[in-house]
């Protein structure tokens, strides 16, 4: 091979290399890392990046070159030289991609292994999907819920998400990795957060009609801020209020109201519904402020309509929306005492709007 042809390739792959790095470093691809597991994440993406773009850079340097140089001339229909493989070349191009795509699952195994390792004092969040809503519980702190999920800076987080319906999914694109939940299942997932700030948190399997709302959000706080929220949530939910996956359920002691704005708050209504009383603005399903004129056009008295649209949410549909939107798993899902304090809740603050 002639000096001048080698030089002439180096200088192909080289700009074709620059062109590539651009394309990879300019515009930003992917958002800022704010979980120890993102970073590794992220280290793993540029090494096989930075793989492809030297591989890329060898083989449109040789095309290009190939392409200039070998031109046939317009009168040349000659058939080419006959060539019968080069053993030194095939022996070349499969050690290199061995050895390269071996490095890339050593690199791969060694990032998942440390993003599933867990500390010592994990801290463990319980995540809870239904269509379409996500509810986070706090087992160690008596099973403090709430509707976002709240991180700790710095701590080990473990997520035993359960689906109450179809199969979700969980990503919060920042932390970089995404679990589905499934019905029947616990699936898991560790995080480490290493930013403050307040990320997305989104449903992202197609899950039904409210799919495309089925959002919440990531809030990282400073490990003193994140104890203190957590204390006075375990204050202000009066008894441990039981998610909806618990089938025991002790009658509460708080006042009919508020036990039933903590059944509405547990099962996600508020991310379908909007109610003044609980300051939902849910867009989903039917305005709850108006269940008053809901349930004269439906010719029922207020408390069995409201009853029988949580247990049956098909039997009557308020014009403008359609039917299997709602889960008609509630039936079951509540306790009878969760049932009636909900029912209680929503007549009481039904009547209390209509009066306005
Ligand atoms: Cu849940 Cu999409």
């Amino acid at each position: 091979m002639r000096r001048g042809s080698i030089v002439a390739l180096l200088g192909l792959a080289l700009i074709a290399g620059g062109v590539a790095t651009a394309v990879a470093l300019v515009p930003t691809w992917l958002p800022e890392d704010a979980s120890q597991e993102a970073g590794r994440i992220a280290f793993t993406f540029w090494f096989v990046i930075a793989i492809c773009i030297f591989i890329f850079a060898i083989v449109a340097a040789v095309m290009v070159y190939a392409v200039l140089r070998f031109r046939v001339q317009e009168d040349d229909f000659e058939d080419g030289p006959p060539i019968h493989g080069h053993t030194g070349l095939e022996i070349t191009w499969t050690i290199i991609p061995f050895i390269l795509v071996t490095s890339i699952a050593i690199v791969s195994a060694i990032v998942l292994s440390r993003n599933d390792a867990q500390a010592k004092d994990t801290l463990r969040v319980d995540v809870t999907a239904q269509q379409f809503t996500f509810t986070f519980s706090y087992p160690d702190a008596g099973n403090v819920t709430s509707p976002v999920l709240m991180l700790p800076k710095g701590r080990s987080v473990e997520l035993y998400m359960r689906s109450l319906d179809v199969i979700h999914s969980v990503f919060v694109p920042q932390f970089s990795q995404k679990e589905d939940v499934v019905p029947g299942l616990v699936t898991q997932l560790h995080i480490t957060p290493t930013r403050l700030g307040t990320f997305p948190l989104e449903c992202t399997e197609l899950c039904g009609l409210g799919h495309s709302l089925m959002r919440s959000q990531a809030v990282v706080m400073e490990p003193a801020a994140f104890d203190s929220w957590l204390k006075k949530q375990g204050k202000t939910a009066a008894p441990p209020s039981s998610t909806t996956t618990s089938t025991t359920s002790t009658t509460t002691t708080t006042s009919p109201s508020a036990a039933g704005l903590s059944v509405f708050n547990a099962n996600g209504c508020s991310s379908c519904h909007t109610l003044s009383a609980a300051n939902a603005t849910g867009k989903v399903g039917p305005d709850l402020d108006n269940l008053v004129a809901y349930a004269k056009k439906a010719n029922q008295p207020l408390e069995a309509f409201v009853h029988d649209s949580i247990v049956d949410p098909n039997a009557y549909i308020q014009p403008g929306y359609q039917k299997n939107v709602m889960p008609g798993t509630f039936g079951q899902s509540l306790t009878k005492s969760q049932l009636d304090a909900l029912v209680a809740f929503l007549v009481q603050s039904a009547q209390q709007s209509g009066n306005k």
